[in-house]
């Protein structure tokens, strides 16, 4: 019997789902955004099974109360990044758009109630809205790292306040206090971009900050990435100014619709304060007894202070957040304090991560005490060789005023250990504490199962994407380095992208590498940019970063727009590498890092290795231009969908000419060439495949089932393993504890994800080579193989509008689950197997279905829609079938060297990135 309320819904006259989460582009904090026609997603909570939407309606209001454009009914299954009614007007500066959603499932008559409204608000969208001049402290001593210099003035706000708007950036980092109030919690903003093509302010609400009578806004400005130390071997500094500079506007509206700007001028004056030095390499050398007390509050005198002056500036350059900005996200208590060998004594947080030290200390005046930071300690000291040139040292300086708490503000640390010299007396709980640092951006996905080492492997690899997610995508956290490497994030991409909601911020990053590209006619290796002795010549896997990472992100997070914003710079990649490939259609020559870092390789020379460099650069052209072609098709352009499909087409025939013999072998006998050619389609036929197949399985085997591949291989090794009904292979390798694999580094302890297989040597010191990092996520890439492949869990139309349930257990382990929230909604997969018998229990998101695959020969795909859904079916493990006759397995490193096409030349001028 039906009660009311289901004979309704069955009548189509009740609506049983509700509209959630209504967001705008990619914005986790959409104020200040830099789209006038910001798209708007939707999640839907309904308890009603295989929920599709059939229709929608949004209403949007540019004011509160104000009467909304509606879009009337909309047939669409539309719900991620829909475009807002054509009659909205576009938003200009400042202005603050509401939104409201509400839905039809099919068949419902009857709409669902209305989201409540979501907001957004413009920041300074036109060039000409900056009417703020920037301005720079006159007593600048410009020497890198410099001192942080105090900016301030004091106003006088007649009328009481509405609202107020601050928005600010500077030619360096900065810090902004009203009122002596801290403004936002950003740290090192602006953030690093391209400065000399895009440049980002921010936008704060300091409505509750500014008050009637006398007010003061104050700054603190230091170098940061513009003017201070970047990269290897020394870096650069005034990488793209001499001075530092600030550039704020401050917007007040008062009760009765009338404003007022404060902003930057010659009425401000600049002083030196308590951080006498600051740098990102550096670090911090603060000096409590030189703070001024009261500086960003009104009534400070201020009279010795001198003078600032104005500089020019590129208004059309600013531009507004695309992702969250940096934060202090989580703080760590040291899990034990003790002392070295030496005597030092050492804080122990447990965990790598990117960040710095909080401190409480009581101290006498003039009391010094320095901070150095290690990931690892070697014979029971900080291992500081890693770092190279970073000094990674704090340094404070108490003003003996009691309790003084304390956190560097303009650097930051790859470290899990401190050590603490001068610290008086005990450490006491409380203080000293280790602030995790990083993009904020939303925790997406999540992975468990039943070993506990694959567990904290997968740990390690979220850890090494916060320490590495900051800002921009970075190699590493900790040394002299810290740089966009592009091939880094082409590799991790996938993986990241299931596990934060890294859109905006790849977004940001992307058009960056659009922006160095355009100016430097080639995808630098690493954006921004900075000239070392690097060269600057194209190079495969990392230049491929332009073409790969808008399509992951297409894939994953449903935007189309992303692939419209990148395509000129994804053609232009493809473009300049068919140039250099010329009719023979085979990138043979000119600079490449190849499958970098392979285990096989020597310490110093991390790009010798088992495979050919132009097998890794043909193959990686092959796939780029196959990419561009969809993408081509996506967009409407027919014209170039066909010019690259012939290309790719016409690299994939040379590819196979140049290397697979006609049986199916590569002429780089190694794992990485045969996970290229058969995760990029560069085999001629279903025999050849059978026959690569085959020959990765026995190379996997003979090399003991230890990882043989570098940063190129290493993303694609399981999948190609899973390709050709591998998986055993895959599971024997991901299981694999000894040196090199991936759960060796947690064997050893490791809370990261190294640079290196075996950054820390197996007698527990660190690897030699001059380039060892313990938190680089690259080899991470891995857990993406996890959620799609071991749980099951994978986007199999853009934005998992369809996704893709094929659960492959393996190994030992009886219990596996991940779950993600897609821009659906959340999704997850978890299994159990008992003996032969598997129990996969799916949730589908509202308004999406799944095709479940099950690993057993006697059930056949099935569609579901959205909801919770339970499958049983017989599993058997193909590893069961190996018998005790397996013969044991033979080291081939050493043994199977392929031909080198040409030495792998370094660069005239040194080595490169330093890692000599
Ligand atoms: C970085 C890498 C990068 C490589 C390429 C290293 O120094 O840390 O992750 O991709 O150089 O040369």
């Amino acid at each position: 019997m039906f009660n009311h309320r289901e004979m309704l819904r069955v009548m189509g006259l009740s609506n049983s789902c509700q509209v959630e989460l209504v967001s705008f582009e990619h914005h986790r904090e959409p104020l200040g955004i830099g789209e006038s026609r910001p798209r708007l997603s939707w999640t839907i909570a309904t308890a009603e099974p295989g929920w599709v939407q059939e229709g929608y309606e949004i209403e949007v209001r540019l004011a509160s109360g104000a009467k909304p454009w509606s879009s009337g009914r909309v047939a669409s299954e539309d719900s991620v990044l829909v475009a807002l009614p054509v009659a909205v007007p576009s938003l200009v500066s400042r202005q603050r758009v509401e939104a409201r959603v509400r839905v039809w499932g099919k068949g419902e008559v009857t709409p669902s109630p209305w989201s409540t409204w979501a907001w957004a608000e413009a920041g300074l969208v036109e060039p000409g809205d900056w009417t703020a001049v920037a301005v720079s402290p006159s007593m600048d001593p410009g020497e890198p790292p410099g001192a942080a210099l105090l900016m301030r003035r004091e106003f006088v706000v007649p009328k009481a306040v509405k609202r107020a708007r601050l928005y600010v950036t500077a030619w360096g980092v900065y810090e902004v206090e009203v009122n002596g109030c801290r403004v936002g919690n950003e740290i090192l903003a602006p953030g690093w971009t391209s400065y000399g093509e895009r440049h980002l302010y921010q936008t704060f609400d300091v409505t509750a900050l500014v008050v009637q009578g006398s007010n003061a806004i104050g700054a603190m400005l230091a170098d940061g990435w513009f003017r201070g130390r970047v990269g290897f071997q020394g870096g650069v500094t005034r990488l793209y100014g001499e001075r530092t500079a600030l550039l704020a506007q401050l917007e007040i509206t008062f009760g009765d619709g009338s404003t007022d700007v404060v902003s930057t001028d010659t009425s401000w004056v600049c002083s030196s304060g308590p951080i006498v030095s600051t740098g990102l390499y550096a670090g911090e050398h603060y000096d409590a007894r030189r703070e001024r007390t009261g500086w960003s509050s009104a009534g400070f005198d201020a009279s010795g202070w001198a003078l600032v002056e104005v500089t020019g500036y590129d208004a059309s350059l600013l531009v507004a957040p695309q992702g969250p900005p940096i934060r202090a996200v989580e703080v760590l208590a040291p899990k034990r304090v003790e002392r070295a060998p030496s005597g030092r004594l050492i804080v122990d947080f447990g965990q790598n991560i990117s960040g710095r030290l909080r401190i409480r200390v009581q101290a006498p005046a003039g009391h010094t005490i320095t901070f150095r930071h290690a990931e690892v300690l070697e014979d029971g000291e900080l291992s500081l060789r890693p770092l190279r040139q970073a000094k990674a040292l704090d340094q404070y300086v108490a003003a003996g005023r009691g309790v003084e708490e304390w956190e560097p503000r303009f650097t930051m640390h790859g470290f899990r250990y401190a050590e603490l010299e001068g610290w008086p007396g005990d450490v006491e709980e409380g203080a000293v504490e280790a602030i995790v640092c990083h993009t904020d951006m939303r925790r997406t996905g999540w992975f468990e199962c039943s070993d506990a080492l694959l567990n904290r492997l997968h740990e390690n690899i979220v850890w090494s994407m916060r320490g590495n997610f900051v800002g921009i995508p970075t190699d590493c956290p900790q040394r002299d380095e810290r740089l966009g490497w592009t091939g880094d994030i082409l590799a991790f991409s996938p993986a990241a992208s299931f596990l934060y909601d890294c859109s905006g911020m790849l977004a940001s990053w992307l058009a960056d590498l659009m922006a160095e590209q355009d100016w430097l006619g080639t995808v630098p290796d690493y954006v921004p940019w900075v000239p070392l002795t690097f060269p600057l010549e194209p190079a495969a896997a990392w230049g491929d970063a332009a073409v790969f990472v808008p399509w992951t992100l297409y894939q994953r997070f449903g935007d189309l727009g992303i692939l419209r914003a990148q395509y000129p710079s994804m053609k232009a990649w493809v473009d300049q590498i068919a140039e250099v490939a010329g009719e023979r259609h085979l990138w043979d020559r000119g600079f490449q890092l190849g499958d970098w870092l392979d285990p096989t390789a020597p310490p110093d020379r991390p790009e010798d290795v088992r495979t050919d460099c132009f097998l890794v650069a043909t193959a990686f052209h092959a796939r780029s231009a196959a990419i561009v072609a969809e993408v081509a098709t996506l967009l409407g352009q027919a014209d170039d969908h066909l010019h690259y499909r012939d290309l790719a087409r016409d690299i994939r025939v040379a590819f196979i000419d140049e290397f697979v013999t006609p049986s199916g072998r590569l002429s780089s006998d190694a794992p990485t060439a045969y996970a290229l050619a058969l995760s990029f389609d560069l085999l001629p036929g279903d025999q050849q495949r059978d026959r690569a197949g085959r020959r990765l399985t026995e190379l996997v085997r003979a090399g003991g089932y230890r990882i043989g591949t570098g940063f190129v291989g290493t993303p694609l090794i399981c999948d190609a393993l899973s390709s050709v009904g591998a998986d055993d292979v895959a599971y024997r390798l991901l299981m694999q504890q000894e040196c090199p694999s991936w759960l060796y580094p947690v064997t050893m302890g490791a809370t990261t994800v190294w640079e290196r297989w075996d950054s820390l040597l197996s007698d527990g010191t660190v690897n030699p080579g001059d380039m060892t990092s313990f938190n680089h996520y690259a080899f991470g890439s891995v857990a993406d193989w996890m959620h799609r492949r071991l749980v099951g869990l994978a986007s199999a139309e853009p934005g998992y509008r369809r996704i893709l349930v094929s659960p492959r257990p393996g190994g030992s382990i009886t219990h596996a689950a991940a779950a993600h929230d897609t821009p659906y909604g959340r999704a997850a997969v978890e299994w159990d197997r008992n003996g032969q018998r598997l129990e996969v229990v799916v949730t589908v998101p509202p308004n999406t279905t799944a095709t479940v695959r099950l690993p057993d020969p006697a059930h056949c795909p099935v569609e579901v829609g959205s909801g919770r859904h339970t499958f049983a079916c017989k599993f058997r493990d193909p590893a069961d079938d190996v018998g005790p006759s397996e013969p044991d397995p033979v080291d081939i490193r050493g043994e199977v060297r392929p031909q080198r096409r040409r030495p792998h030349a370094r660069p005239s001028g040194g080595s490169i990135a330093g890692n000599t």
